[in-house]
């Protein structure tokens, strides 16, 4: 165990209350350490890719509406990050014994937003089939101060709520409620980004 049960407890409480929790210091400098190191070995070796926007293939249309660079983790080939993936299992069961979800697997990617872009408000449900359920962002800015922006801005009840992407702070929100948009940033933007997953509806008509 990463984190105590009453830890745990606490962050879910607030999840359940408010539809999203900040959690600074999340994770320790060692490993803050390790995954910039393999962000920076998936920079050099070219593997960060412009990221879609569901069936949109327009670039140029893309880029206006979110201006980020991916690449999708595989908790397989991408052992250097496994201490990461053990804590997100510790999330799960979290999730599981405390707010009731029915989660099964997870997709991660590293996302780098250059300089002068950002991602317009959105939900990360892109449509009725989507199985996210909940969304996690580790920001990895080092140093990140007012003016660099990169704000993530959280739609909720007619309240706009500004998270700055703080180096080792998670935040967790529930992927269909809550809108949310990342103003432009000023300076290169790092983070590690992922979905927690419903169980797919397919999953009994794939058994059969
Ligand atoms: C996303 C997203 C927010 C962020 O990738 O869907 O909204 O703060 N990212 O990077
Ligand atoms: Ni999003």
């Amino acid at each position: 165990m990463n984190y105590s049960e009453e830890t745990w407890i606490g962050w879910m409480d607030q999840l359940a209350e408010q539809d999203y929790v900040v959690i600074d210091d999340f994770i320790s400098d060692e490993e803050y350490a390790k995954i910039m190191g393999f962000f920076n070995d998936a920079e050099e070796n070219d593997e960060l890719k412009k990221a879609g926007i569901g069936a949109q293939q327009d670039f140029k249309l893309k880029a206006e509406v979110r201006g980020d660079f991916i690449y999708w983790l595989d908790e397989d080939r991408d052992q250097k990050l496994s201490f990461f993936f053990d804590i997100k299992e510790e999330l799960i069961q979290s999730l599981r014994r405390y707010c009731y979800l029915s989660l099964s697997g997870s997709e991660f990617h590293i996302a780098k937003y250059p300089a002068g872009t950002h991602y317009h408000r959105h939900l990360d449900q892109f449509n009725e089939s989507s199985n996210r359920q909940i969304t996690v962002l580790l920001y990895l800015n080092k140093e990140w101060k007012k003016g660099d922006g990169g704000e993530l801005v959280i739609y909720k009840d007619g309240e706009e709520i500004m998270v700055e992407p703080i180096s080792k702070r998670v935040l967790l929100f529930k992927s269909d409620t809550v809108e949310h948009e990342v103003l432009t940033t000023n300076v290169p933007r790092y983070s590690l980004t992922g979905w927690l997953l419903h169980q797919p509806a397919n999953v009994g008509y794939l058994l059969r």
